[in-house]
């Protein structure tokens, strides 16, 4: 058992399973008791909570059948507010789910899980590697399952080439996949030697290398400044800016040497590592991040059938006020936000899913006609 990383979790699927839902009912009992939130009162209205535990007590895979997604779910990324996606999201009527952030196919998996035979699930990622985890995860749901590579910044084009008119959820979860951090090699971590690309899509784009290489000591500043809220973001564009004209970075390490020598030792964080920010700044940045989630928005909220319901996780505070402002501006014009107070993780999945930490889950849904 594997528990190099802080937000690893590598235990068997159903222990951690076991442990999230007790951690998500807690979490969903005491809203219930202070009657705060639409959970609450969605679920009085439909005879929950006893309907939540049923509906999240989804089944599990044999071993022998499924082996390898197994032993990929060993070191699998622990979906975060996974009771409360599936509560949220799962839809009563079929219809088609469009996973716009497949990643391991955690969601879908218990979205299919709990939905009826009737709902299809549409997976999307940038990342073909993660395309190609979650079919095998997802492979005893069969035809239900459709998958297709691209960015949900193109969210209705991929919709319309799959088929699919119009969706009954659409969940965007939003960031990188543990499977990305620890093992696709592409330098996301600040723990390895590995090159300097950070690309969600290896297939296109430029390097964190690349960027790195061109922009200047301002853009670079400015873009550690907005995406990772550093306050030493001038001082290590300098010091990023002086080693460059020696050597290029090359790795994650080189990176790291740079945020190290260019942030006094005294203001490093106790909590979390010196180059958390900067590593967290340059992602967003090669990936365009914040430019996706803005264009999906308004066509993730389009694509919704009456009824249905879209739910963003984000884990920076900057992408958390663009779905904030994207949902209030839709609000009353057809929709209406059911968690305008995000939901976040309780105590004990904070304490198994350290990632979880951060994670704020809005939801908005698509009024039905009057
Ligand atoms: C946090 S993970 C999703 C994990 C997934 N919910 C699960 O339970 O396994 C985020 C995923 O979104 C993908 N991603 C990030 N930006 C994307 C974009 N613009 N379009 C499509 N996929 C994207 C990443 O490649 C990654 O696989």
């Amino acid at each position: 058992m594997r528990r190099k990383r802080t937000d690893r979790v590598a235990q068997p699927r159903h222990d951690r399973g076991a442990r999230h839902d007790r951690g998500g009912r807690e979490r969903f009992g005491r809203e219930a008791r202070n009657d705060r939130g639409a959970v609450a009162r969605r679920g009085a209205a439909e005879g929950e909570p006893s309907a939540f535990k049923r509906e999240v007590s989804g089944g599990s895979k044999s071993e022998p059948e499924h082996a390898m997604a197994m032993n990929e779910a060993e070191h699998a990324h622990v979906p975060v507010l996974s009771d409360e996606v599936t509560f949220l999201l799962h839809p009563r009527r079929g219809g088609w789910v469009v996973d716009g952030t497949i990643g391991m196919g955690g969601h879908a998996e218990r979205l299919l899980e709990t939905a009826g035979g009737d709902t299809r699930l549409l997976g999307i990622d940038r990342d073909p590697e993660a395309l190609a985890r979650a079919a095998r995860r997802l492979a005893r749901f069969g035809a239900r399952v459709v998958l297709r590579h691209g960015s949900f910044r193109h969210l209705g084009a991929l919709a319309t080439g799959a088929g699919v008119e119009r969706a009954a959820a659409v969940l965007l979860d939003l960031g990188l996949s543990s499977y990305q951090l620890d093992e696709s090699g592409r330098g996301f971590s600040f723990q390895g030697e590995e090159p300097l690309d950070m690309r969600f899509d290896p297939t296109e784009g430029a390097t964190a290398a690349e960027l790195l290489g061109r922009l200047s000591a301002e853009e670079i500043a400015s873009l550690l400044g907005e995406l990772g809220e550093e306050r030493h973001a001038r001082r290590i564009a300098r010091v990023l800016v002086e080693q460059r004209r020696r050597a290029p970075l090359c790795t994650a390490a080189d990176l790291v040497s740079v945020v190290k020598r260019a942030v006094p030792r005294a203001a490093w964080s106790k909590r979390t590592h010196v180059a958390t920010r900067t590593f967290q700044a340059v992602r967003m940045a090669v990936n365009d991040e914040p430019g996706a989630l803005a264009e999906a928005l308004p066509q993730a909220a389009a694509l919704l059938d009456t009824g249905g319901r879209l739910g963003v996780i984000s884990f920076h505070s900057g992408e958390d006020r663009v779905v904030k402002r994207a949902f209030r501006s839709l609000a009353g014009r057809g929709f209406v936000e059911l968690e305008p107070t995000p939901v976040t993780a309780g105590r004990e999945e904070m304490a198994f899913n350290p990632r979880a930490r951060s994670a704020k889950l809005r939801v908005l849904a698509r009024q039905e006609a009057a």
